[in-house]
């Protein structure tokens, strides 16, 4: 992982003033998938790869965003603010300015350096964690900051607003207010949230099938369309169910037959997928690994048949992972369509694990995957 200290020092060089240095972690949805939109529940945990944002304030009216991962400096004018996108990776961080300054914040010039390890367009979100690393930065500045799911709402509002990604409150809520060695299980109606613990002999087991997943791509705005559009068929005769939180299978049972093919199946595994959340909360917090682990396949599957948001090599790395010593369960994680795979690993066994789903997975597809072992890791916070 990237230091703080490396990037003090970069930002030194660069602007030649001090930062103030603030973290954001990615995430991995342990269970909970598209059901965010929904108002319904997600269960994910912040992990240890971050995105570092250095700040200092500059007298000049200039913004000036430098990325690290992409040796590349963009610059701004406090007055004249971009209001739309630019298809850029400073996109993310101005969307915050964007939404911040719509809040009525003042915001003054700065210089701020971002640089991350969390994998891009992997499903563990990176974007997310750009955009909560530079609202903590920006707020350290101009000294309005906001409790952490405020701060969330504000971040995937730049994402939706401003960059033009329909995603959930999820990977910006979890980026916000994760807690070391916990998981968080979301209910995305009111922004409750409750902690399971991750017992220590458990390992978080991330395995990336190298397919490129994005949330600003058609797939994902598809899918939200089609949950969006059994939710109002059922609101047609139940008019108290405005999102598929509040729907159930006998919904389903009796109006099924007035949505598209595809909503149908999409809106069961909405509804099933809100059940199957909550329960493996429960299983987590009542040690019941075994039912936790029953939970996450039967997701996989509701995930990929009933959502069809899986791909050849997502469901090769979940079968693969089946057949190994120590896996308590193993799904594909966050927007679909590639990305990763969690596989919760006896931790005893997780060396062992990877090294053999890393191997038999470059059999199968051809591809070398990264598999990367990680931590349930604390939400975003100021470094240094
Ligand atoms: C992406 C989105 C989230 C959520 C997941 C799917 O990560 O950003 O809001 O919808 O996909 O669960």
């Amino acid at each position: 992982m990237q230091e703080p200290s490396d990037l003090c020092t970069l930002h030194l060089d660069r602007f030649k003033a001090e930062p103030a240095i603030f973290a954001a972690p990615g995430r991995v949805n342990l269970i909970g998938e598209h059901t965010d939109y929904a108002e319904g529940f997600v269960m994910p945990a912040a992990i240890d790869f971050a995105t570092l944002a250095g700040i200092s304030s500059r007298d000049d009216g200039k913004i000036v965003v430098y990325s690290e991962n992409f040796k590349e400096e963009r610059v701004f004018n406090v007055l004249a603010l971009p209001k739309t996108a630019t298809k850029h990776w400073s996109d993310y961080p101005m969307g915050v300015v964007h939404i911040l300054s719509g809040e009525g914040q003042v915001i003054p010039g700065f210089s701020l350096s971002i640089w991350g390890d969390v994998p891009l367009n992997s499903g563990l979100s990176s974007s997310a964690s750009v955009e909560v690393a530079t609202a903590l930065a920006v707020t350290s500045l101009t000294g309005i900051t906001y409790p952490g799911p405020i701060l969330a709402r504000l971040c995937q509002r730049a994402e939706n607003e401003f960059v033009g990604a329909s995603c959930g409150i999820m990977d910006q809520f979890i980026s916000a207010n994760g807690a070391k060695d916990h998981a968080l299980l979301l209910d995305c109606r009111d922004l409750s949230f409750k902690l399971a613990p991750i017992p220590e002999s458990v390992a978080l087991v991330i395995a990336n099938t190298m397919v490129k997943h994005s949330v600003a791509g058609g797939e994902y705005t598809t899918r939200r369309a089609e949950v969006e559009e059994a939710a109002a068929v059922i609101a047609q005769h139940r008019p108290e169910v405005r999102f598929l939180r509040d729907a159930n299978l006998d919904d389903l049972a009796r109006w099924g037959a007035q949505m598209s093919p595809s909503a149908l199946k999409r809106a069961r595994h909405i509804i099933t997928e809100n059940t199957r959340t909550v329960d493996a909360a429960d299983a987590l917090i009542h040690h019941d690994l075994a039912r936790l682990g029953r939970l996450m396949a039967e997701a996989h599957i509701s995930y990929s048949r009933d959502f069809e948001a899986s791909c050849f090599e997502a469901d090769t790395m979940v079968t693969l992972a089946n057949d190994l010593k120590g896996l308590i369960g193993a799904r594909l994680t966050g927007g679909g369509f590639g990305g990763c795979t969690i596989n919760l690993v006896e931790r005893e066994e997780a060396e062992h694990f990877a090294e053999a789903l890393g191997a038999s997975y470059t059999i199968e597809t051809g591809i070398v995957p990264q598999i990367l072992i990680c931590h349930a890791s604390d939400g975003a916070h100021r470094v240094h």
